[in-house]
């Protein structure tokens, strides 16, 4: 994080070099932390995107290479489909559901009807929520990665200290749209002094949090309802919110509809999510040897 944290943001071909310094030092400890080896192991997951190329290469090699010597299945999985079921970890979650994906690269709304049956009902047209935080947090000079810096400040501001725009929450579609909440926020910025800014910065960044989550809450529950399912997923980096997590499981209780969040650690990117999402597909019988390519662009 630190070697991004001075850029603003992921630089693709430091990521991808800190990849190869460290994937086979987080597998020894991974392996050593469950207490078994590489022998004990009967299939190898990996993520074939969407994500940075290089990135993706790195965990590909390292995975053909242990399905190789190991002679055990590759089974290659969506990092999407990695966000959704990494509700399933800690939750047994019956199906059909709506999952609503908030991740710093993607918004969607999708019917998951079984792991392989997933339907996409709505994305964002433009910004990811992620990317809004992400940016509002640099707007006021607040620094990488945005989300969590927003989320602590909000703590102690007020939610109805300014009003940013809401876009889309009451058209009838399940895509959202967060540029303008962007230009808004960032219009409103530029027009206020910096003593002011200084003074209301926790009020500003609650607002702020409050215009996405009022949004996310809104279409997740509108397709909860449409589609009569009785489960919402809510996963990916935003889901992290402590806002968000809130208002989701208050929501839940009132309609009763059961919220199911994974834990934080398992919200933002982590390899559990991708395990289960593999171990879901090989069960299935999908694997791949070794032609398996990277998607930079890759959707469910
Ligand atoms: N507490 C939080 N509140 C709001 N946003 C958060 C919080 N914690 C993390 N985020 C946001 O989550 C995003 C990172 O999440 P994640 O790791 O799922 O994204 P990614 O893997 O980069 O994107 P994608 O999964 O779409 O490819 C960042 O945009 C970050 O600002
Ligand atoms: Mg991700």
């Amino acid at each position: 994080m630190e070697i991004h944290a001075r850029y603003g943001g992921v630089v693709p071909e430091l990521a991808s070099r800190r990849h190869i310094e460290t994937v086979g030092f987080v597998v020894d400890e991974a392996l050593k932390a469950a207490g078994k080896s590489l022998d004990d192991i009967t299939a190898v997951a990996v993520t074939k995107g969407p994500g940075l190329i290089g990135s993706l290469l790195v965990g590909i090699s390292y995975a053909k290479s242990i399905a190789y010597s190991k002679n055990i299945p590759l089974v290659a999985v969506n990092h999407l489909k990695g966000h959704i079921f990494a509700a399933m970890i800690e939750n047994d979650v019956p199906y059909p559901f709506i999952s609503l994906l908030v991740s710093g690269g993607h918004t969607a709304l999708y019917l998951v009807k079984d792991h392989n049956d997933i339907t996409l009902l709505g994305a964002t047209r433009d910004d990811a929520a992620g990317e809004a935080f992400d940016n509002a947090s640099k707007i006021v000079g607040l620094g990488y990665p945005g989300g969590i810096i927003i989320d602590r400040l909000s703590k102690s501001g007020r939610a109805d200290f300014h009003k940013f725009p809401r876009a889309m929450i009451s058209k009838n579609t399940f895509d959202f749209s967060f540029s303008g909440l962007k230009t808004s926020f960032r219009n409103y910025i530029t027009g206020e002094t910096n003593e002011y800014l200084e003074k209301n910065l926790s009020d500003i960044a609650a607002s702020f949090q409050e215009a996405v989550v009022d949004v996310l809450v809104s279409k997740a529950f509108k397709a909860v309802d449409k589609y009569n399912v009785k489960g919402l997923v809510v996963s990916g980096g935003v889901a992290a919110n402590s806002r968000l997590r809130e208002r989701f499981y208050e929501a839940g209780e009132e309609k009763r509809v059961n919220v199911y969040i994974p834990s934080k650690a398992l919200c933002t990117d982590n390899a559990a999510m991708i395990g289960v999402a593999g171990y879901l597909d090989l069960g299935s019988g999908t694997t791949e040897y070794l032609t398996l390519n990277a998607l930079s662009r890759y959707y469910i």
